[in-house]
């Protein structure tokens, strides 16, 4: 069983997509983070989409505000997003591949084919203070593209495995993480963790080598729904404890 403490950061996007669907201020996703970080959240992660879907350039400004712990911003390599991001300075921002017509972000960034783009945006960042993480399929050609473009953490896409979990096609899925985590920090790169995940299929992926952080949105808002959000985040934290310690 891990031993170090794995940071849960809460991914509100969805409370902003609430608040879209009738274009007016309520959920505001400002007191929803400041609801996650009151009851157990270490930081606080929201996608800042082109098509600006649920997160507003208003709700990243003033979540720099507000978030006490860890700040993560998600993009993908749009030179507008870019340069918001290098204004508001979060503390890391994860680079995404976007669709536009996507439901969620699907699979990972290729790193490998936009090498020289990720690489440079990785330095314009880091001349700012700002990590880079960049949310990746399990793979070990993408672990190491990640790392030889200078990177500080990858975010191992477990969308695939959570398609999977309870099926007799699960391990296969995890071996591949927990392979691409193991390359990650025999190479040097920080690992991190996201997409999919809720209170059960979590567990296995606390047993991933490094994990530091786990991006966690759509099962924590929706179970939010009938259950509320602080008691939702204080449960999930539990859960993150109770199997890491
Ligand atoms: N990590 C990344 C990079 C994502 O794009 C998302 C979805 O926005 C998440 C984590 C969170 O995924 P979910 O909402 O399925 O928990």
């Amino acid at each position: 069983m891990p031993s170090k403490e794995v940071l849960l950061c809460v991914n509100i996007d969805h409370i902003a997509t609430l608040r879209q669907a009738r274009g007016g201020k309520e959920p505001d996703p400002i007191w929803g983070a400041i609801l996650c970080e009151q009851n157990g959240a270490d930081g606080i992660t929201v996608h800042l989409r082109e098509d600006r879907r649920h997160i507003q350039d208003r709700d990243v400004r003033l979540l720099k505000e507000v978030v006490r712990g860890k700040y993560n911003l998600e993009m993908a390599l749009s030179e507008d997003i870019i340069r918001i991001a290098l204004e508001v300075a979060p503390h890391q921002v994860t680079l995404v591949p976007e669709k536009r017509q996507e439901l969620t972000t699907e699979g990972g960034l290729d790193v490998k084919a936009n090498f020289e783009k990720i690489r440079e945006t990785i330095l314009r960042f880091h001349e700012k203070g700002i990590l880079v993480s960049l949310f990746i399929e399990p793979d070990i050609e993408s672990v190491e593209f990640s790392k030889k473009a200078g990177a500080d953490f990858i975010e191992l896409h477990t969308g695939t495995y959570c398609n999977v979990f309870r099926t007799p096609l699960m391990e296969k899925e995890l071996e591949r993480l927990y392979r691409a985590a193991h390359h990650a920090i025999e190479i040097g790169i920080r690992v991190n963790a996201g997409h999919g995940l809720n209170s059960e299929n979590v567990i296995p992926i606390l047993g991933l080598a490094g994990l530091e952080e786990l991006n966690i949105g759509h099962s924590i808002i929706s179970r939010a729904i009938f259950k509320g959000l602080p008691a939702v985040v204080r449960e999930l934290k539990d859960v993150i404890r109770h199997f890491t310690h």
